[in-house]
């Protein structure tokens, strides 16, 4: 089977098994971070097909929907490209982005360290930005019943991925623990043009935030 048709497979496979997830973690997700990830490897110069496959599988069974299986997503990646006859090298680099590309809630040492991998994690991290990236943290909210805010409730600093996973602060505190961590561990000079822009965005939704919810007039 030639690349083209592999993608084709695949991206066929990923849309089926993501859409209507409401948890922002969906197929448009994944496509996004596709669309960055090819403008990225052309600006970086990265392999465009280990990049469209690590794009398209690496949130192919998210840990923090698959029980706390954080390789989940390399196994079915396995299963898949294997199936499609992509070669050894090829799958052991693939999943190896996938295994690692994910933000666990510290800031630790980055297994990341290849440029397809650098791209994909970039593209990834993108997506956590500007507006979609407030419009999904919201919805990941949501879906795990955070509320929008609780100025009671402080955000949390340094958070390992123990504490990562149990958080259960407000969306908005998520902006802090999160989000506005992000700009600094951009891999690539392209992406972080783009983070930085992004990362401004965020911050003046949030002063129109707290604007209106201390109804400063
Ligand atoms: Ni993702």
């Amino acid at each position: 089977m030639d690349k083209k048709q592999i993608i084709e497979n695949i991206s066929i496979y990923v849309k089926d098994k993501q859409s209507g997830e409401g948890s922002g973690h969906d197929w448009w997700h994944t496509k996004r971070v596709l669309d960055t990830a090819k403008y990225l490897a052309q600006e970086e110069g990265a392999d465009l097909f280990i990049v469209k496959l690590a794009a398209l599988l690496h949130d192919i069974a998210d840990w923090k929907f698959a029980g706390g299986d954080d390789k989940a997503s390399s196994k079915v990646a396995t299963e898949l490209l294997t199936k499609y006859g992509v070669d050894k090298e090829s799958i052991d680099h693939v999943c190896h982005i996938v295994d690692n590309v994910s933000f666990k809630g510290e800031v630790q040492e980055n297994k990341i360290n290849t440029i397809e991998g650098k791209v994909v994690q970039d593209a990834d991290r993108l997506d956590a930005l500007g507006a979609v990236g407030i419009a999904r943290t919201f919805a990941y909210g949501g879906s795990k019943g955070r509320e929008i805010y609780n100025p009671e409730i402080k955000f949390q600093e340094n958070m390992n991925f123990e504490k990562y996973k149990k958080n259960q602060g407000s969306s908005i505190n998520h902006f802090y623990e999160k989000l506005l961590l992000l700009k600094e561990l951009i891999n690539t000079r392209s992406a972080k043009k783009i983070a930085e822009e992004r990362h401004q965005f965020i911050l003046i939704y949030l002063d129109e935030f707290y604007k209106e919810w201390d109804a400063k007039y």
